[in-house]
């Protein structure tokens, strides 16, 4: 399973992208608000660390402005994947994307039919958010396993991209249904690290090698 990193923190892609553990980034508007800086610099800047897929949001709620941020975006650097929302103008652009060679993220993936959609329309990743099914008591992860039987059912080559990732039991679970992709929060990431037991086996090694003569 691929991992991204769900971030427009760029100390944040650094640290991961250090620890080799990152093939790509996902970014939203949200996302890119909290680091108080200009969208393009940011993106630059994301592009120059990670040598992989780096989804951009578009913000127009109709394809035709879809397509002119998709061309903006894909123009900036060649790993530029263009965010789409999952509407019927979104489903518009993505198929004119397709058929530009553009790559896209169909977002704001909530149920089986609409993911069903976005493969047809020639979305390369659907993010289905599973963080906020769960919000709304719905087992998000469910929706994982269901778009992967009907992916697998009919061969579509769309990469399901598990998003709105909140613990690591979500990224275990993505891996062992078969996510094509999970995005994770830096802080999910550096919990993903950790063990007690290896905390306490390094503790032991530590005390130990004292004892060896030197
Ligand atoms: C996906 O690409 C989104 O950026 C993200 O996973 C949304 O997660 P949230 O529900 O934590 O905002």
């Amino acid at each position: 399973m691929k991992i991204f990193i769900d971030t427009a923190d760029v100390k944040e892609i650094r640290e991961a992208h250090e620890m080799g553990v990152i093939d790509g980034v996902t970014t939203n508007p949200s996302l890119m608000a909290k680091t108080g800086r200009k969208h393009r610099e940011v993106i630059e800047e994301i592009v120059s660390i990670v040598d992989g897929p780096i989804s951009v949001e578009a913000v127009s709620l109709e394809a035709k402005g879809m397509m002119k941020e998709a061309h903006e975006f894909s123009g900036w650097h060649k790993n530029i994947v263009v965010k789409l929302p999952m509407t019927s103008e979104g489903l518009k652009a993505t198929k004119l994307c397709a058929q530009e060679g553009i790559p896209t993220n169909v977002t704001l993936v909530f149920s089986v039919n609409q993911a069903l959609l976005a493969a047809k329309a020639g979305a390369s990743y659907a993010s289905p958010f599973v963080g906020r099914l769960d919000d709304i008591s719905e087992t998000g992860m469910n929706l994982i396993s269901e778009i992967r039987q009907v992916y697998d059912n009919y061969g579509f080559k769309t990469q399901i991209l598990t998003a709105s990732i909140r613990h690591p039991i979500h990224v275990k679970e993505a891996a062992l249904i078969g996510s094509d992709v999970a995005t994770v929060p830096f802080n999910v990431i550096q919990q993903l690290t950790r063990h007690p037991l290896t905390d306490i086996g390094i503790q032991r090694f530590l005390e130990d090698w004292k004892k060896v003569p030197k």
